[in-house]
């Protein structure tokens, strides 16, 4: 727990109960890095002493340019990488030492920028298998039809290399909404989607936002960050800019070529 709200509930032992419940309601699957940095066994910083919240309930949007680090930051949220320092809380619980697997308990998936193929896989069985239970037709259907694949066609198909990049992303996706989790990050979900179909990708998301799910989307699209609650700037390793879409949005738009020279940001910035 953190250490701060244990603090409150020392002082006020009569109101114990109600205040765990208003600090769990608060606070509910907020994501918070302190200190965090994430350093190549070869030396140099990735991510560099990254201070942030993420809120919980909300779209954020990571965004900036390639190799500044969101892929990074994303690991480490999920688990895939440890931090070399600082610390990770959700809800106020110290996440730090927890693996993928025990995040993923917590309720934290992942979907990746490449996602993995499996020979041998089929659509259906990597569904169940990441819903935890067997799915029957009417479910498989509305999942596969959320992102824009007819279960008919799929379900019986293997995640290998025959699937396509957008099919594979789709499925990847599909996987995401299978478990169903309360924190669910998706690294550029836009790749290799058509975009005859991104307005089902943009649906879901909506969708997800009105569930009050904490999402976090990593992308450069605008038709993802106009949807967004909040917008993150990360730019080599560190927060560039971050707060509501309305008063980010602005300056993300000014300073277009920031997002694809890390010099033109750090100038900018300066
Ligand atoms: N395992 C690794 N070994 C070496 N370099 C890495 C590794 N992981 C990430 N990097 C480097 O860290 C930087 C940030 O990567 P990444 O987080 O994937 O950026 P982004 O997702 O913002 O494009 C990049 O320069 C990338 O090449
Ligand atoms: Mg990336």
């Amino acid at each position: 727990m953190n250490p701060g709200n244990r603090d409150i509930q020392t002082r006020l032992p009569g109101v114990q109960s109600l205040c765990r419940l208003h600090i769990k309601g608060r606070n509910r699957r907020l994501i918070r890095l302190e200190n965090v940095s994430w350093t190549l066994p070869e030396g140099g910083d990735i991510i560099r002493d990254l201070n942030l919240t993420i809120p919980g309930g909300k779209l954020t949007v990571v965004t900036g340019p390639n190799g500044g680090g969101k892929t990074t930051l994303a690991k480490l949220i999920a688990g895939l990488a440890k931090p070399s320092a600082g610390r990770i809380w959700l809800e106020g619980e110290d996440i730090t030492s927890l693996d993928v697997t025990q995040r993923a308990r917590l309720g934290i998936s992942f979907g990746f920028q490449t996602p993995v193929r499996f020979k041998g896989l089929t659509v259906q069985d990597l569904l169940e298998t990441a819903a935890g239970r067997a799915l029957d037709f009417d479910t498989l259907c509305d999942i596969t039809g959320k992102v824009g694949l007819c279960t008919v066609d799929y379900v019986d198909r293997e995640v290998d290399a025959r699937l396509s990049g957008g099919e594979i992303k789709r499925v990847e996706i599909a996987s995401v909404l299978a478990r169903g989790t309360q924190v669910s990050i998706f690294d550029e979900p836009e790749a290799g989607i058509d975009m005859w179909s991104f307005k089902g990708l943009v649906d879901v998301f909506n969708r997800l936002k009105r569930e009050k799910r904490t999402l976090i989307i990593i992308s450069h699209q605008q038709r993802l960050i106009d949807i967004a609650d909040e917008i993150l700037v990360l730019s080599e390793g560190q927060v560039r800019d971050q707060g509501p879409r309305e008063a980010v949005l602005p300056g993300l738009l000014a300073g277009e070529i920031a997002g694809f020279c890390p010099v033109g940001r750090r100038e900018k910035a300066q």
